[in-house]
């Protein structure tokens, strides 16, 4: 049976460094693992008033996308030293209504990546701390903090350092494990 993964890219620009990576580690995965980008630049700003008087169609779709997925990969630039606006608000949407959080328990991973030499630290822990609160399993290891991102890949996308491709590929086979680890039984035990 194939395993989805859910990959949200922090940053919206077209020509992102941090999508390009998600799409490298989309075709470095594991057989049998699906990695798939679910968008989040057409969420309107969460609004507990919106949310009061009927949820808006992106928000419906994020929600319902993420649920269906069996995991979620956090790809993300680091805007003054925390994470971009846009990347804290399909949190904030993801997470509500109060009680039925499309986040609650999916494994969870994050890879910060900047053309700056500090690989996005801050953004990366930062993120962390939602997503303890959301209670996601979040992999501890490998750590991922991707500096230097401007030279990083080719004009077709691919990276084009050979130890920069190992470790994207061990990144992601590790998450494969970690996701197993921490998936919620399929069939309930007979007591
Ligand atoms: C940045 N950038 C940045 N880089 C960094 O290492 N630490 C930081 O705190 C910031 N802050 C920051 C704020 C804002 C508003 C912007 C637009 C940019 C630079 C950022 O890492 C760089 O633009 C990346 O290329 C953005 O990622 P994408 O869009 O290429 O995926």
């Amino acid at each position: 049976q194939t395993r989805k993964i859910a990959v949200i890219v922090g940053s919206l620009r077209k020509e992102s460094l941090n999508r390009k990576a998600a799409l490298a580690l989309a075709r470095l995965a594991p057989p049998g693992v699906e990695l798939e980008i679910v968008e989040i630049g057409d969420l309107p700003l969460y609004d507990e008033d919106i949310e009061a008087a009927g949820v808006p169609g992106p928000w419906a779709r994020f929600r319902d996308e993420i649920k269906a997925s069996d995991a979620v990969l956090f790809v993300t630039p680091e805007y003054n030293r925390s994470v971009p606006g846009a990347l804290k608000n399909a949190i904030d949407v993801g997470s509500r209504p109060y009680g039925a959080s499309a986040f609650a328990g999916k494994p969870a991973a994050v890879m910060s990546l900047s053309q700056g030499a500090i690989g996005g630290f801050g953004a990366n822990h930062h993120l962390r701390q939602s997503l303890v609160f959301l209670g996601m399993p979040v992999l501890q290891q490998p750590e991922a903090y991707v500096g230097g991102a401007g030279a990083l890949f080719g004009a077709n996308g691919d990276i084009t350092d050979d130890g920069t491709r190992d470790f994207f590929r061990t990144f992601i086979e590790a998450f494969a494990a970690w996701m197993e680890q921490n998936s919620e039984p399929q069939v309930a035990s007979g007591r």
